[in-house]
């Protein structure tokens, strides 16, 4: 069966990819190598997929419908997972309009290609800040989760709705998973893990919302990715479905944590939190568990410990 991976070189995208083309799948992968975070980073994510004969990596942009529907005509492409997106809550505020083009133009295109070319089943990446600063906690996927705080989740729930069109439409099978705050190895420098890594060697200073009083749900990569591989291998009509750990830990400890792998401490500054971003993050992951079989199995100590030796090895310390 051919895949299409969009994201391909991304983070989650390179990861999902990995775990196809080991058990043998055919993997089309599209990536624009984008400069939101350094592109040799994703360069590094593409040359580790390359050794796999039966991976297509296409240079391109997801705004461009013709290369798009050209992907789709020149392969037999069953199953999509579109994770290429603009992400970050905080770096959306100022790009409006690129991260609506990106986010929501972009997944419109893959959606009519694959209307056009009857695949099988979508899975589409959104996000927990779609519930911004809700009071249902843990967040639940009935929640309506229609007051985003930033235009990232605006975008991210638009998309979800507009994919509830095409199966009405046209039946297209698509599963929505809201992920929670992703990391691992090789996982994103802009966000947090990898920042504060960073500082414990640099020493620079980091920026703590609410002086480290908010929680966030973290998910480590490998429970993401088999959740990913679930959707993938079982459609359901149309689900949206939380994709996360469960156990919000504060920014407080999460730094704790990383201090003390590292052996250091980090130069830390209390700043309030902007509106932007929501005080807690937390999954109700029941559904997962029932629809998909998800059962995360890597605690935030057990993850952030394989993501400093990681980290430790990639920076040669
Ligand atoms: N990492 C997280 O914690 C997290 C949490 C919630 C949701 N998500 C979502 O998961 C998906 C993957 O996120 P990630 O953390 O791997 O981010 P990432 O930035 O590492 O991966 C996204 C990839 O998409 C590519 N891309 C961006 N715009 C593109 C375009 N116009 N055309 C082609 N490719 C383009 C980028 O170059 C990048 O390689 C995204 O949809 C993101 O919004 C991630």
């Amino acid at each position: 069966m051919t895949y299409l991976i969009t994201g391909g070189a991304g983070f989650i995208g390179s990861h999902v990819a990995e775990q196809l083309l080991k058990r043998g799948e055919r993997v089309v992968a599209i990536d624009n190598f984008n400069d939101y975070y350094d592109p040799a980073i994703k360069r590094g994510n593409a040359e580790g997929l390359a050794s796999y004969s039966q991976l297509k990596m296409v240079e391109g942009d997801i705004r461009d419908l013709d290369l798009v529907e050209r992907i789709f005509a020149e392969n037999d492409i069953s199953r999509v997972a579109h994770l290429a997106a603009m992400p970050g809550v905080r770096a959306s505020v100022r790009q409006v309009r690129l991260y609506m083009d990106v986010n929501l133009t972009g997944s419109l295109n893959l959606l009519e290609a694959s209307k056009g070319a009857g695949i099988e089943q979508f899975v589409l990446a959104s996000t927990s800040s779609v519930y911004g600063k809700t009071r249902i906690l843990p967040f639940v996927e009935t929640d309506t989760a229609d007051r985003p705080l930033a235009a990232y989740p605006a975008s991210k729930r638009a998309a979800e709705l507009l994919a509830h069109t095409y199966h009405n439409l046209v039946g297209m099978q698509v599963t929505v998973l809201r992920f929670f705050n992703v990391y691992g190895p090789a996982g994103r420098p802009d966000m947090m893990p990898w920042k504060l890594m960073d500082a414990t060697q640099s020493g620079e200073q980091i920026k703590l919302f609410n002086g480290g009083d908010i929680h966030r749900d973290w998910t480590y990569i490998a429970d993401t990715v088999r959740g990913v591989l679930a959707a993938l291998d079982k459609p359901l009509g149309y689900e949206i479905i939380n994709l996360g750990c469960g156990a919000p830990i504060s920014l407080s400890d999460f730094v704790e944590i990383i201090e003390a792998y590292a052996g250091a401490a980090i130069n830390k500054l209390a700043v309030p939190t902007p509106p932007s971003d929501p005080p807690i993050t937390f999954c109700d992951n029941s559904k997962a568990r029932d629809l998909l079989g998800f059962a995360p199995a890597v605690s935030i100590h057990d993850g952030l410990r394989r993501t400093w030796e990681w980290y430790a090895a990639y920076r040669g310390l």
